[in-house]
């Protein structure tokens, strides 16, 4: 089946900044591309090039089967497109908002009422729909640009940092609505500079650095490329230290180049990297009880999306937490 958003050899300079340095991207219909990367790298310029916001250098994109440098117009009525920076009016209330963007996409006004009053409802926005936007928290605002890119109810829909500077629980509502959304067969680019929030709703993640998607793949496979699980045990009496280390070096994956049995002497602390899962999390425990080793903790630890976002750029991604205090600024 052909992709329902393809992009290839997309290059994007801005003076003597190359933003987009040839982007490859293919996303299967009814399914969510999450395009992961740091500031800077290049997404929002992939968004809106894909969007027919700003024309590429070169390369060539189809969205919907159309494409997108040939014929805009058309890609624009097949799109829903929700901003890094809301496109919501402050002037208007979250009602006249809505219909507004029906009356733009040539609804009738009783159709565009109707479809406002369904998507305040599904957005928990029905209470807060006749004051004006400017009155609305920015979840609420949120929200409500999510709700005018599905008002006409696109088969592609793009969104840029959808929860960028959203509270948890309001993030969490917002994952909510796009996993219906995505249910009812919409395919969806997102982008995002959460981990969590791609491991969350993609299928399949695109990591973005420098204008380059330099991998592709599931949550799982960029795991699994980035090395495989570990075992961490902690020991009680700092003296079995050794003998645990020994005894867990046997286990050890050599070869592989990902290092051998570390020990970190003051958490009395003992990794080793692995491959056999739960199976051998339970063989070695039995062994170190076997020699009279008591632990006080034992995990077997795989590598979280931080980890391939590390092992793949060399530094590590945005952290919710500094997004939070960049928001609160
Ligand atoms: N209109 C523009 N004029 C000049 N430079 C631009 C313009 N738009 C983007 N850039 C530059 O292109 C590069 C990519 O920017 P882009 O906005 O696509 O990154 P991003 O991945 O969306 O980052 P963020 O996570 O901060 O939103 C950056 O170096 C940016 O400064
Ligand atoms: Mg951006």
């Amino acid at each position: 089946m052909p992709g329902a958003i393809q992009a290839e050899g997309l290059v994007k300079t801005f003076g003597d900044v190359k933003a987009l340095d040839g982007v490859d991207l293919e996303v299967p219909e009814g399914t969510v591309l999450g395009l992961l990367g740091p500031n800077g790298a290049g997404k929002t310029t992939t968004v809106r090039c894909l969007t027919t916001l700003l024309r590429p250098d070169s390369g060539r994109a189809v969205v919907a089967g159309i494409d997108v440098l040939k014929h805009p117009d058309a890609v624009r009525r097949s799109i829903g497109l929700s901003g890094q920076f809301a496109a919501v009016d402050e002037y208007l209330t979250g009602r006249e908002n809505l219909q507004m963007v029906g009356q733009l996409y040539q609804m009738r006004a009783k159709a565009a009422r109707a479809r406002a009053d369904e998507l305040l409802e599904q957005f928990h926005l029905a209470d807060a729909a006749d004051r004006t936007a400017k009155t609305y928290s920015g979840g609420m605002r949120r929200r409500l640009d999510l709700a005018a890119a599905l008002v006409v109810s696109p088969p592609v829909m793009f969104m840029d940092e959808p929860t960028t500077g959203l509270d948890p629980r309001n993030r969490q509502q917002l994952w909510d609505v796009i996993k219906d959304l995505v249910s009812g067969g919409t395919t969806l680019l997102l982008t995002t500079q959460y981990l969590e929030e791609a491991d969350h709703l993609a299928h399949d993640i695109a990591v973005v650095d420098q204008g380059k998607v330099i991998a592709q793949g599931t949550s799982d496979q960029l795991k699994a490329r980035t090395g495989g699980e570990r075992v961490e045990v902690v020991v009680h009496d700092r003296e079995h230290i050794r003998t645990a280390a020994a005894l867990l070096d046997k286990y050890s994956l050599r070869g592989l180049g990902q290092g051998d049995t570390t020990v970190e002497e003051h958490m009395r602390k003992i990794t080793t990297p692995v491959s056999g899962g739960a199976k051998l999390l339970a063989e070695i425990i039995r062994e170190l009880d076997a020699e009279g080793i008591e632990i006080d903790d034992i995990g077997l630890r795989r590598p979280t999306l931080d980890d391939v976002f590390l092992s793949l750029t060399g530094h590590v991604a945005e952290s919710a937490q500094s997004e939070h205090e960049e928001a609160a600024k």
